[in-house]
């Protein structure tokens, strides 16, 4: 079995931090969303993994993974136009060849391994298992509609009128057969070629589909306000006490892991959170489910539910809540009181 990972798209929901990133690399709790994705298919017997990009990210996304071996795993780069889901597996065609898969979206977590959903589709000798989970937002996603014994009757993709609220998440199982249903579907009104309806057509052809129900959170890491909620999920899961720099005349509380060369002055710390590599903080409160990149400084300011990445300034800045700040950042407060002077990037979203 092989693993396929997608990481390309254009990211335009996480504009401006996608003009310089892919959006599988933005980081929730100092590490990169692609990172924890990875760390899943590790764990499973799975070695060889392929992973699709974008022409406009892909380099980003092969300098982070480079040949997988930081996983143990065996990583090949599979470039390919945003032209859906389904495409991404024709364009892997060669890389996969005739063996099964697990496919897996490079910016989606949960918290359940791989392990249990590829010794069901083994077990089951399966051509495909879905991963569904209920959401609140059925029309935003591929939904499946299921009989009481839990057989899948058909799917649909982003459904105008939904017939349930299972959706399908971004881990998908598959044998080779999954080729011969794509081959036979036509692009969706969105002018992709959907994997939604290469299963149901593989339904269609009788071929042994099943799915099974997340028994963890899923976070699908779109947009901004779901970047912050899978940065606090995983602080809370992952983050025990673990302090490497230095801690002076401050106080920690909680679970708070601060990294080597940082300096915490003058300041209290309260976790769940990380603080990156060389990261100063001065005078300042870090509040719970907080991320702060490496090499960044925080002065004077007060900072709650915020994913701060690498080498950003926040000075005099009374209270920051909610927000995600990109790399090399600098906000500070003006010392001209109430004046707001700002040198923003193209599509920045500011709530002053
Ligand atoms: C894709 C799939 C959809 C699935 C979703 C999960 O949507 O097409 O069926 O529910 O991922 O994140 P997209 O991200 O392309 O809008």
């Amino acid at each position: 079995m092989k693993a396929l990972v997608l990481s390309g798209g254009k990211g335009t929901r996480l504009r401006p931090l996608t003009f310089t990133c892919a959006k599988q690399l933005i980081p929730v709790a100092n590490k990169p969303i692609l990172g924890y994705v990875l760390d899943q298919v590790a764990a499973t017997p799975i070695k060889k993994v392929g992973i699709i990009t974008a022409p406009e990210t892909g380099h980003f996304v092969e300098n982070y993974v480079a040949d997988g071996s930081s996983w143990n795993l065996d990583a090949c780069y599979i470039p390919q136009k945003p032209l859906g889901l389904a495409h991404a597996v024709k364009t892997a065609k060669p890389f996969l060849g005739k063996d099964s898969f697990v496919m897996c979206l490079g910016d989606n977590v949960t918290g359940q391994g791989l392990a249990g959903f590829i010794k069901k589709f083994k077990a089951d000798h399966l051509d495909a298992l879905i991963i569904l989970k209920e959401v609140d937002n059925p029309s935003s996603f591929g939904i499946a509609q299921l009989d009481e014994k839990g057989n899948i009757i058909r799917l649909v993709e982003k459904p105008k009128t939904p017939m349930g609220n299972l959706a399908i998440i971004g881990t998908y199982l598959f044998s080779n057969r999954v080729h011969d249903a794509i081959e036979r579907i036509k692009p969706s009104w969105r002018g992709e070629l959907e994997i939604t309806d290469a299963i149901q057509e593989m339904i269609n052809l009788g071929f042994a589909v099943k799915a099974e129900i997340l028994n963890s959170w899923w976070l699908d890491t779109g947009k901004k306000d779901d970047i912050l909620s899978a940065n606090a999920r995983i602080l809370d899961e992952y983050v025990q006490l673990d302090v490497k720099g230095k801690v002076i005349n401050s106080t920690i509380v909680g679970r708070v892991k601060i990294e080597a060369g940082a300096q915490i002055l003058n300041s209290i710390v309260r976790g769940p959170c990380v603080i990156g590599r060389n990261v100063l903080i001065e005078n300042s409160f870090i509040g719970p489910y907080t991320s702060v990149g490496d090499d960044s400084k925080i002065c004077n300011s007060s900072l709650e539910y915020c994913v701060v990445q690498e080498c950003v300034s926040v000075q005099n800045v009374e209270r920051l809540e909610d927000s995600l700040i990109g790399k090399n950042a600098k906000v500070a407060r003006s010392p001209r009181g109430r004046i707001i002077k700002l040198n923003v990037g193209d599509y920045s979203e500011l709530e002053v």
